[in-house]
């Protein structure tokens, strides 16, 4: 049975301790475990996991101080590790290739039942057909030098052909980076900043996730049953790993850091009072860190994998009042996220302030070297239905984009169905929408931008970091394992 709403505590992810600090640099070991949870009243959950929670443990950094993370594979299958939104080397950028196998795992690169010259489920070349793939066992070290905007990124696996099924399992995970000119700004911090991830799922009635996979071993084949080609939709919407939870707050601002990590499905968040208010959500970051000025949205959308900062204010609601986090695209209970409860008056020295940072990158169309057109539709793949981009399914040994360090280029995306696209190692800015002006909840900085259906987006970006093999996809997840990916080579 599903619980009532908005009665379920908001866990909040332990934070991680580091193994050790050393010469400037944090290290930190994280087992990849089956574990159990009791998500839903009177039944246990068996779940993938990051150190046995879903979600993971949150990492805590500061800007430009590195991390190394030890991830250990306890999982019955390989695995490989994304940090989301990371400034990364492409040798820990976790591509989907470069699997951690667990022990038992037959061989260095043929998962079993594969024989060389049998492809996976979508034709799309499997890890044995990838010659720059880095395969270890049991363990591997990511290092993630985080010399970047301060922003809430999140880690996640990235496995080729079944990224979809194991975040649904639970292998999802926030890591917070925080610098000092944004500790200056006075926002809202300590309890009153909560990091709010949203991910909608389905159960059995024994507790189970339900999850329509072909193989349910997640071993062999990938993919899942026809009617969930277009993504795959939960009933559950859980928060932090909560059903519909509820947070105590102070009548005092709270700094939200939204992460929409579902597969597939899209929220239009609004936040109402008991007598139907809407109160704002003041954006005041995006994906990739502060906006230059703060954005007040009375909706604001979020696309799988997009991350909002927001700011909300609850000091007008009366003592014993309630702001319900409402989803305006949902139906029945799906269109409930979680509620805020507003215990005490207290006191707030917070503030938004009206510059928020002067870093922002002030590309021009007219910087750009190059224009790349990019179309994101369903299409044919050898064995059945799929994702294409440009009109080709993923491929790990064909080059689709190569570029060279420090152009700057603008890309112009289009979509048939909804699509959020992700660059991997950069952000980039939302130059247009059809021809129009971005939307206001497109500002700053991003890593995924929301194609709408028959959407033509414009972005802009420079190719700087680090040279390397990166991909950009579609992040409903999906699509993205049903072969919606592409190369990204940086020279
Ligand atoms: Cu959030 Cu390529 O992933
Ligand atoms: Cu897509």
């Amino acid at each position: 049975a599903l619980p009532p709403p908005f009665q379920v505590p908001l866990p909040i992810p332990a934070v991680l301790k580091p193994l050790s600090t050393s010469d400037g640099s944090d290290h930190y070991q994280i087992t990849q475990r089956e574990a159990r949870a009791e998500i839903l009243p009177g039944v246990t959950t068996p779940l993938w996991t990051y150190e046995g929670s879903f979600p993971g443990p949150t990492i805590e950094s500061r800007r430009g101080r590195p991390v190394t993370v030890t991830h250990r594979n306890e999982l019955p299958v390989p695995t490989v590790v994304h940090l989301h939104g990371g400034r990364t080397p492409a040798a820990s950028d976790g591509y989907p290739t470069d699997l951690v196998l667990p022990e038992g795992w037959p061989d260095a690169t043929t998962p079993p039942g594969h024989e060389a010259g049998h492809g996976s489920g979508h034709g799309a070349p499997h890890v044995m057909h990838d010659p720059r793939a880095v395969v270890t066992r049991l363990t591997r070290d990511y290092t993630f030098p985080l010399d970047q905007r301060a922003t809430m990124l999140w880690y996640h696996d990235h496995r080729m052909d079944f990224t979809a099924p194991a975040l649904w399992r639970g292998l999802a995970g926030l890591h917070i980076v925080r610098d000092d000119a944004e500790d200056a700004l006075g926002l809202p911090a300590g309890p009153r900043e909560l990091p709010i991830m949203i991910t909608d799922r389905a159960f059995a009635a024994d507790g189970s996730l339900a999850y329509p996979s072909l193989d349910p071993t997640l071993r062999e084949r990938p993919g899942v049953h026809e009617p969930y080609l277009a993504g795959v939709l939960g009933d559950v919407i859980l928060v932090n790993g909560a059903p519909w939870p509820v947070h105590e707050t102070d009548a005092a601002r709270y700094r939200l850091r939204l992460l929409n990590a579902s597969n597939a499905r899209h929220y239009e968040l609004e936040a109402v009072t008991d007598d139907g208010r809407r109160l704002d959500l003041v954006q005041i970051g995006a994906d990739q860190g502060l906006l230059a000025a703060p954005v007040p949205h009375r909706l604001l959308p979020l696309a799988p994998a997009e991350r909002y900062d927001v700011i909300i204010d609850f000091s007008g609601v009366p003592i014993g009042g309630r702001v319900r986090l409402l989803n305006r695209l949902g139906e029945g209970r799906t269109r409930e996220v979680m509620a805020f409860r507003i215990a005490r008056r207290a006191g707030d020295d917070s503030t938004i302030p009206r510059t928020l940072a002067t870093d922002l990158p002030a590309w021009r169309r007219t910087d750009a070297v190059r224009v790349r057109d990019f179309s994101f539709r369903a299409g044919q793949l050898h064995d059945g239905r799929g994702w294409l981009i440009g009109g080709l399914p993923f491929d790990p040994a064909r080059s689709d984009v190569t570029t060279r360090l420090g152009d700057v280029e603008v890309w112009r995306l289009i979509a048939d169905v909804h699509h959020p696209v992700h660059l991997h190692l950069v952000g980039f800015q939302v130059l247009s929408r059809s021809g129009r002006p971005p939307l206001p909840h497109d500002a700053g900085l991003k890593d995924t931008v929301s194609l709408r259906p028959g959407e033509a987006v414009e972005i802009i970006t420079r190719f700087d970091g680090y040279r390397g093999r990166y991909l950009f996809h579609c992040h409903n997840a999906e699509h993205e394992d049903m072969a919606m990916m592409a190369n990204l080579e940086i020279t």
